[in-house]
């Protein structure tokens, strides 16, 4: 009989899903993504998304675990059992656990790109930096195959070490600190931003409600990005629930876990916006924008050297509790359907992981101008093909599933919500929810112009 670990208690499985969620979507991607995106129009609509659809969803991924007891492939099909509908519903399991995998192979590349800051910064290299040598540096970065290569090869062994010994030793007494910690220097970093930064033109970037500037394309990336930033679709924050025990309040530790989430993403935005403007940079620089903004920010500052040294280590860490959340479905599924050690599927796993990194390697020089569909590289390929696709999808789905496939008491059973606090649920889950996802793809199809 398979032994199947739980979390030790609430706080530990909140600061599990927690560190799946908090890496790099918020430190890296939401704020290049507010830039590309015109501002505030994406900010607001990704804000609506994060509790109109974001915290419905992950309550319903968390019970759709914890109900399954399993991985999310033969969760999902003793689910369906269990409601007496078709076994294809494993399918579902099944699509998340490859998706977590394509993300891993460029989310471990961007990875390396701290690795490789938190050395720059180690050594002092920012100290003085002008914007024009920041961008250069961070070009001649992504100019190298053999650093990316290296930096990519360090994140997936550090990954996969961990995955090899199971979630439940080492990662939950490292998260207890390190989450507290990265919230403290950020809000050094929001303290610096707001005594040289221009603050007053980030906050109107990022806030000022204007309703013209949302277009469909924003509101296809932040839908997207709301599934990424709080590791919903795919079956990571499912095998999570499934480690945690039954009498854990799921909507209570859902709202902390997306408040934070959010908080911080808003919070490294603003922090990095105040120094774009003060810095006169482009606010649309792509996915550069951290590296050669927050260089410029340690190169100036008393204790530069120390204070970023110590960031990029903790968004390192951040995105290496994430980078373990996204193999951890599949690792559940092998271990617990053959006979194969969780060692061994790790390193498995790995290998073909890193080949799909070498290719993301490559895209961002050799193979820079290999387009894949509608002019996208290996990189952005797999970076939509998963954010705006993928997660969606899986979301999709769970919230079909649970709100009309799933036995209603089972639903109640697993959530035990009051009256009124369910209904919301359900109007969130069965109506909202699954307009919002469908709208969207209706569109990214051409059928809404
Ligand atoms: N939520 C993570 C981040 O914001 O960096 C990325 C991620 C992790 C997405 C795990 C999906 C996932 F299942």
């Amino acid at each position: 009989m398979h032994h199947r670990s739980t979390w030790k208690n609430r706080w530990t499985f909140m600061l599990a899903t927690a560190g799946s969620a908090i890496g790099l979507g918020n430190i890296w991607k939401l704020p290049y993504m507010i830039g590309v995106n015109g501002g505030s129009a994406f900010v607001l609509v990704f804000i609506a998304c994060i509790f109109l659809v974001g915290i419905p969803l992950m309550m319903t991924e968390i019970l759709l675990g914890r109900r399954a007891q399993k991985n999310p492939y033969d969760g999902m099909l003793k689910l369906a059992q269990e409601a007496q509908v078709s076994h294809y519903w494993k399918y579902l399991g099944g699509m998340g656990m490859l998706t977590g995998l394509l993300i891993l192979g460029f989310y471990s590349v961007i990875g390396g790109w701290v690795l490789s800051y938190i050395i720059e910064a180690a050594k002092n290299s920012f100290s003085n930096i002008t914007a024009a040598q920041s961008s250069a540096n961070f070009d001649g970065l992504l100019a190298s195959p053999v650093k990316l290569l290296f930096w990519h090869t360090v994140f997936m062994c550090m990954t996969m070490g961990v995955v090899a010994r199971g979630v439940n030793s080492g990662l939950e007494k490292a998260n207890n600190i390190l989450i507290p910690a990265l919230f403290a220097i950020l809000l050094v970093l929001l303290g610096y931003s707001m005594s040289v930064g221009d603050m007053q033109t980030a906050y109107q970037f990022m806030f000022k409600l204007d309703f013209s500037k949302i277009t469909p394309v924003a509101v296809l990336s932040a839908l997207g990005h709301a599934f990424f930033s709080l590791s919903l679709g795919m079956g990571a924050v499912m095998v999570y629930g499934s480690y945690l025990q039954r009498h854990v309040s799921i909507a209570r530790t859902t709202i902390y876990i997306a408040l934070a989430d959010t908080a911080l993403g808003l919070l490294v935005g603003l922090a990095i916006y105040a120094l774009v403007f003060a810095n006169h940079l482009a606010p649309n620089a792509g996915p550069g924008l951290i590296f050669q903004t927050l260089p410029i920010a340690f190169g100036h500052m008393p204790w530069g050297s120390f204070t970023g040294t110590l960031f990029f280590m903790l968004v390192a860490f951040a995105a290496w509790t994430s980078a373990i959340s996204l193999v951890e479905p599949a690792i559940a599924w092998i271990t617990e359907n053959t006979l194969i050690k969780r060692r061994t599927a790790a390193w498995a796993i790995g290998v073909v992981v890193w080949l799909l990194g070498v290719a993301v390697v490559l895209s961002f020089n050799e193979w820079k101008d290999i387009k894949i569909i509608f002019g996208l590289n290996i990189f952005e390929t797999l970076d939509k093909l998963t954010s705006t696709i993928l997660l969606p999808l899986g979301g999709l789905l769970m919230a079909v599933f649970a709100g009309y496939y799933m036995k209603r008491d089972h639903v109640q059973d697993e959530l035990d919500l009051k009256a009124t606090a369910f209904k919301l649920w359900r109007i969130a889950n069965n109506i909202i929810a699954p307009i919002a996802i469908a709208a969207v793809f209706l569109y990214l199809f051409g059928v809404i112009k």
